[in-house]
C-alpha cells in the first residue's frame, strides 16, 4: 500500500468554458473561447462549449455527486466574463452571486475550492479593444479583475491559482494559432507570455499585500509541461531535452523563481524577448506560494540543425518551436491516450525531480494529471480500468518522488466528468463521471469509484 503523508489534498479540475455553458445567460459576456469555437473549421467535431455540460444549471447536483465521490477538493475557474462582461468596469451581480453559491455549496459539503482565475476564457470586449494579452495593459485589467474575486471570495476562498498554463496561451493561442485567439506568429507569444507575467505578479503582490494577512489563503501559477527525455546519450541531444524543457516551463517558471528568462532563451530569441524592468521582477520573482503544475506525457528530445525544421507541427522544430531547435519523438511501444499522448509514467519522476533541482524545492502541487480514453457506456456501466492503470502508475511515480525528499503537497485528477476538450470538442473524454451530452446525465465511471477508496483510504 502507497500511503500518502497526511494533510495530502486529493481533488478533481475542470475549468468554466469547459463545463458551465449557459454563454449568454447570467449577465455574461462573450469569451475570446466563445468566439474561436463559433468560428467554422476551429472545433474538430464543429461543436461549441454554448451548452457543454450545463454545470451553470447543473452545479448543485455535480457538488452533491462530488460529495457522495468522497472528493474533498475540488479545483474550478472562474470566468472573467461573468464578472466582467467587457472585461473592465463594475462587477456583474449575477455572476458574482454564482460562482458565490458554488463556493458555499462547495463548503457545504466539505469540499475545499482551489479557484483559478484565468483559465483562457478572457472577455472578448478586451481582445477587440486592447489586442487582449499582446497589450501590456490587459495585465492591469486581470488585476482589477482578481481583486474584484479577492474581495468577495476570499473570505471562503484560501487557493488562489492566477492562470492555468501560460505556455497554452502563448504558444498555442498566438504561436501556432490552434487555440483561441488564433494567431499564428514567432514573435507574439513571447510579447503575451511577458504580458502574462507581469500580470500575474500585480495580481499576486496585490493578494499578498491586501489580502492575505487577513484572508490567510495562498496564491500561485499553474504551469504546465512535458517532459523531455534525451533521444540519446550524445551531449546534443542531452543539451536539446534540457533546452526543450528550459523552452517549456523555464519560461514562466524561471522569471517566478529566479526573476529571468532562461539564458538558453534570451541567446536564441534574441531580440524578440522582452526584457523585465527591475520593478516587473520585484513584482514577479519570489510570487508564488507554491509550484502548480499539469502533467500530461513525456516525448523523446533530440537536437534539430538549423534548416532540418519539420513539417510544422507542435512536435517540430518550424515556426515558433524553431527557436528551440528540438526534434521531438515518441517511443513506438509506447502507449498512448485518445489525444494520442504516450503514457510515461516515470516522466513525471523526473519533472518533479527537475522543478525542486532547478527552483529550490518549492512546494508543488499537480493540479491536473490524467487521460482521454474512448469510454463508452455498456449496458449504463463504463468501465474504464486503463484510466484506472493510469492513475495508479502516474500517483505511483508521484509517490516515490515523495520518498526522495520532494514536497509535492496535492493532486487534482483532470477531469471531475467528461467536458469540451476545446479544439477537440466532445470528442475526447477525460473525465471520471461520463458525461451523456444530448441527456446531460452523468454516469461515474469505475474509476470514479478506484479515486473515492484511494481518497479515502489516502493511498492505493
Ligand atoms: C490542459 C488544460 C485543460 C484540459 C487538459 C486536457 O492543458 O488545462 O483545460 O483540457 O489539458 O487536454
Amino acid at each position: 500500500m502507497k500511503k500518502f503523508p497526511e494533510g495530502f489534498v486529493w481533488g478533481t479540475a475542470t475549468s468554466s468554458h469547459q463545463i458551465e455553458g449557459a454563454w449568454l445567460e447570467g449577465g455574461k459576456g462573450l469569451s475570446i473561447w466563445d468566439a474561436f469555437a463559433h468560428t467554422p473549421g476551429k472545433i474538430a467535431d464543429g461543436n461549441t462549449g454554448d451548452i457543454a455540460c450545463d454545470h451553470y444549471h447543473r452545479y448543485k447536483e455535480d457538488i452533491v455527486l462530488m460529495a457522495s465521490m468522497g472528493l474533498t477538493a475540488y479545483r474550478f475557474s472562474i470566468a472573467w466574463p461573468r464578472i466582467q462582461p467587457l472585461g473592465r468596469g463594475t462587477p456583474n451581480p449575477e455572476g458574482i452571486r454564482f460562482y458565490s453559491d458554488l463556493i458555499d455549496t462547495l463548503l457545504d459539503h466539505g469540499i475545499t475550492p482551489w479557484v483559478t482565475l484565468y483559465h483562457w476564457d478572457l472577455p472578448l470586449a478586451l481582445q477587440f479593444e486592447l489586442d487582449g494579452w499582446l497589450n501590456p495593459e490587459t495585465a492591469r485589467c486581470f488585476h482589477d479583475y482578481a481583486e474584484i474575486c479577492f474581495e468577495h471570495f476570499g473570505d471562503r476562498v484560501k487557493h488562489w491559482i492566477t492562470f492555468n498554463e501560460p505556455w497554452v496561451v502563448a504558444f498555442l493561442g498566438h504561436g501556432m494559432g490552434i487555440f483561441a485567439p488564433g494567431r499564428r506568429s514567432n514573435e507574439e507569444p513571447y510579447r503575451v507570455a511577458h504580458t502574462l507575467l507581469r500580470a500575474h505578479g500585480l495580481a499576486a503582490d496585490t493578494y499578498h499585500r491586501r489580502f492575505q494577512p487577513g484572508q490567510g489563503g495562498t496564491i500561485g501559477m499553474t504551469c504546465n509541461c512535458d517532459w523531455r527525455e534525451p533521444l540519446t546519450d550524445s551531449p546534443e541531444d542531452i543539451e536539446a531535452a534540457q533546452r526543450a524543457l528550459e523552452f517549456f516551463l523555464g519560461w514562466f517558471a524561471d522569471p517566478l523563481y529566479r526573476g529571468e528568462y532562461p539564458e538558453v532563451m534570451r541567446r536564441r530569441v534574441g531580440e524578440r524577448l522582452p526584457v523585465f524592468t527591475p520593478d516587473d521582477v520585484a513584482l514577479i520573482k519570489g510570487s508564488n506560494d507554491f509550484f502548480g503544475l499539469n502533467h500530461y506525457t513525456t516525448m523523446y528530445a533530440s537536437h534539430a540543425a538549423p534548416g532540418n525544421e519539420g513539417d510544422g507541427s507542435p512536435f517540430d522544430s518550424a515556426g515558433i518551436a524553431a527557436d528551440q531547435g528540438v526534434h521531438l519523438s515518441a517511443d513506438p511501444a509506447w502507449e498512448q491516450t485518445h489525444m494520442e499522448w504516450s503514457i510515461v509514467p516515470w516522466g513525471i519522476r523526473k519533472l518533479l525531480a527537475w522543478i525542486h533541482d532547478r527552483y529550490g524545492a518549492p512546494e508543488i502541487i499537480v493540479t491536473e494529471n490524467g487521460c482521454a480514453l474512448d469510454d463508452r457506456p455498456v449496458d449504463g456501466v463504463v468501465h474504464d480500468p486503463q484510466r484506472i492503470a493510469f492513475l495508479k502508475a502516474y500517483l505511483g511515480e508521484c509517490y516515490e518522488a515523495m520518498q526522495q525528499g520532494i514536497k509535492l503537497r496535492g493532486y487534482f485528477l483532470w477531469s471531475f466528468m467528461d467536458n469540451f476538450e476545446w479544439s477537440s470538442g466532445f470528442s475526447r473524454r477525460f473525465g471520471i463521471l461520463y458525461t451523456d451530452y444530448a441527456t446531460g446525465k452523468r454516469i461515474p465511471k469505475t474509476s470514479a469509484e478506484w479515486y473515492q477508496k484511494l481518497v479515502r483510504n489516502n493511498g492505493f
